[in-house]
């Protein structure tokens, strides 16, 4: 590994402040929960808009550490960011916050600009108040930028995958924004000296993880008797990772990464959707057989009258722009910080449908919109 003097983040025994921003969100959560098991000294303080994306749920729990702040705002806010940073003392910012999803971003992409461009910078310009130039700041900060394979833009068959270097060429209004935030992120190293590192990961699965993306909506779908959507013809690939590993690249990033750098981080793990979704079909079938409790508790999924899941898969209109391939090369992560994905897509995928049959009242909840209500009376 290479090491730059000066350059090294604290060592790991050392107490952090961290600023989680979409700590409510789904990767933000698994890395909170993550983070308060392997680093109980460390202070560790959310930041989120709990948009319909952002479950306060997903947080359950940690309010148990002495050392855990939750905090309801946006990161566009500056004084409440100033007021944060102040408070806390932070040292780390890990950032999250996003608007994350291309459907959406294709329908209504003012919110990913607002959130994603803007916000970020005004993380970013409280960050540079906080920590440059001034007496009290802390000897040693990071900002970590988490960020996504999809600002390479897309690959065909045979092309290699994406590296650290590979030009930018977003295709999406979300890939864009996301583009336009890692541009800034770099900007504020190398004009202020901001100590910043970038990951840009690949397609993660998991808990917690909002039944809007593909492999959740899949799950809750067939659990509830629902068509399948599979846009066009379901050959575009995507690089599949289990968000925990996604959380261990990044705490590898912020322990053993070089400032000013970026690492792609990703699962060596690339399916076709159609693929996907016949996989979790046959998984699905295969635990309703083993437990023959569920065909009760989930009466319409065509498993539980012993029907073929498959049945319920339904091609439909693709999404505009839709990039055909994604693929990371992580070589970088691996042979510097020693990153290796510990969880196989048999072994994630299985966990995941375990986790959302476990956890009905949870999805249940965020899609028949009573997550909602409940929001609107405790958190105005
Ligand atoms: P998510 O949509 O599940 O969660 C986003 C969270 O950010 C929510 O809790 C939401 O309430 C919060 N948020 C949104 N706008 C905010 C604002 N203005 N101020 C404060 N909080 C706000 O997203 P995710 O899938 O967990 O993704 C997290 C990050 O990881 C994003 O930056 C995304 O670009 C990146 N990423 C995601 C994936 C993936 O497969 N999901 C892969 C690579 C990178
Ligand atoms: O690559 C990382 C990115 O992965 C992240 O930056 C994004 O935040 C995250 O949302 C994800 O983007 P995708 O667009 O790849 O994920 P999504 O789950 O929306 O779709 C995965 C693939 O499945 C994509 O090719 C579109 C397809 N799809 C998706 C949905 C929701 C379907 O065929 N049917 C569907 O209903």
């Amino acid at each position: 590994m290479r090491t730059v003097p000066g350059f090294r983040f604290v060592t790991q025994k050392s107490m952090r402040s961290l600023l989680v921003t979409g700590g409510a969100g789904f990767i933000g959560a698994n890395f909170v929960h993550y983070w308060a098991a392997n680093y109980p000294q460390d202070r560790i303080v959310v930041l989120d808009a709990l948009t319909y994306a952002g479950n306060i749920a997903n947080l359950s729990g940690l309010e148990q550490n002495s050392d855990y702040y939750f905090t309801h705002g946006d990161i566009a806010d500056t004084e409440l960011l100033s007021s944060l940073f102040a408070e806390h003392k932070l040292d780390t910012v890990v950032h999250f916050a996003a608007e994350s999803h291309v459907d959406r971003s294709i329908h209504e992409p003012d919110a990913f600009i607002q959130t994603n461009v803007i916000g970020t910078h005004s993380l970013l310009r409280a960050a540079r108040e906080a920590w440059l130039g001034r007496d009290d700041a802390p000897a040693i900060h990071r900002f970590h930028h988490v960020s996504t394979d999809e600002v390479y833009g897309t690959l065909g068959a045979d092309d290699p995958a994406f590296t650290e270097r590979t030009p930018y060429s977003p295709n999406s209004p979300y890939a864009a924004s996301k583009a336009a935030s890692d541009h800034l992120v770099r900007a504020y190293h190398h004009t202020y000296g901001l100590q910043v590192t970038t990951s840009n990961c690949s397609n993660n699965y998991g808990p917690f993880q909002f039944p809007e993306k593909l492999i959740p909506l899949m799950i809750v779908n067939a659990l509830t008797g629902k068509p399948l959507p599979v846009y066009g013809d379901g050959s575009n690939i995507r690089d599949w990772l289990y968000v925990a590993d996604h959380c261990h690249g990044i705490e590898l990033v912020l322990t053993e990464g070089l400032v000013g750098e970026v690492y792609n981080i990703g699962g060596n793990n690339e399916r076709c959707n159609l693929d996907i979704v016949n996989d979790i079909c046959r998984r699905i079938d295969a635990v309703f057989n083993a437990r023959p409790n569920l065909a009760a508790l989930f009466p319409d999924a065509p498993a539980a009258s012993g029907q073929q899941t498959e049945s319920l898969i339904t091609f439909v209109k693709d999404r505009l722009g839709h990039d055909w391939r994604y693929a990371i090369d992580a070589t970088r992560a691996e042979t510097e910080l020693n990153y290796a994905p510990q969880d196989n897509f048999d072994s994630g995928l299985d966990r995941t449908i375990d986790w959302m049959l476990a956890n009905e009242s949870w999805w249940r909840a965020v899609m028949d919109g009573s997550y909602r209500d409940w929001l609107k009376k405790n958190y105005t």
